[in-house]
């Protein structure tokens, strides 16, 4: 298990973790989706549990074993883990929001398959989800006072700025505690073991932690949030 796992410095506390990523269905068999597959946020879960934390881990369309001692709520839609993830928020001192969540979603759904029926393509119209983070950000004086909000953000740099500038951006645009921003492209990030990331902080803070296993990197950032939780074992 690792030092960690000595340390119970979650003891008495509620994790919620989304994981995975978010289909978005066209009709019953066709759907967006993206290729995230759960493995970071299952091990935030695992290192949470580790660490004493009581884990609710809302799952959204993921391959693996489920992490021994979480409630897992499973869920398909960027719509349902909305929900689920509110529901779980609501008694929560730590939401980590790992999932990949679509950011539209068809505008509307056929109750049959869509025939090819020899015609042109049809055009898919997309509506936009609601930012989850964002709205739990929005309303954090609803919840327990200091609970602590956690974002995921893979980026990959571009005209709008470099990978830190769009993380430092994200972060202060969704009013999150903690970014964890994560450089993708060229094998690094999704469907990987390994990971490398920049924590940024709400109070200006700045933790590079360096390419690792998925799980150490989920100690790391449990360390920055076991930091920054107030109160008894805070
Ligand atoms: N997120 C969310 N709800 C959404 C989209 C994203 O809660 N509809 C969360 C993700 O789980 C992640 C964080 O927001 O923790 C950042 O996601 P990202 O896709 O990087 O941010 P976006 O605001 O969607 O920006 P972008 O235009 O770069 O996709
Ligand atoms: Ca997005």
């Amino acid at each position: 298990l690792g030092p960690a796992a000595a340390r119970p410095d979650l003891a008495g506390r509620h994790v919620v973790v989304s994981a995975g990523g978010t289909r978005e269905h066209l009709d019953p068999v066709r759907f967006l989706g993206n290729s995230s597959s759960g493995r970071q946020g299952y091990a935030l879960a695992r290192a949470a549990l580790a660490r004493g934390a009581r884990v609710t881990v809302v799952a959204a369309n993921v391959a693996l074993p489920d992490p021994a001692g979480a409630t897992v709520v499973r869920v398909t839609s960027a719509l349902d883990l909305g929900a689920a993830v509110h529901a779980a928020a609501a008694e929560a001192d730590v939401v980590v929001m790992a999932a990949a969540v679509a950011d539209f979603r068809p505008a509307k759904r056929a109750d049959h398959k869509i025939k090819k029926a020899g015609g042109p393509p049809i055009p898919v119209e997309l509506e936009p989800n609601p930012d989850v983070l964002a709205e739990l950000c929005a309303t954090r004086e609803r919840r327990p006072a200091g609970q602590l909000l956690v974002g995921f953000a893979a980026e990959t740099g571009g005209p709008d700025g470099s990978v830190l500038e769009l993380g430092r951006a994200k972060l202060a645009r969704k009013r999150a505690d903690l970014l964890v921003v994560n450089e993708v492209g060229a094998g690094r990030g999704f469907e990987v073991e390994h990971n490398a990331a920049v924590v940024l902080g709400a109070d200006g803070s700045a933790t590079t932690i360096e390419h690792t296993t998925k799980d150490l990197l989920a100690h790391r950032v449990l360390d920055l949030v076991v930091d920054r939780l107030a109160g008894p074992g805070g």
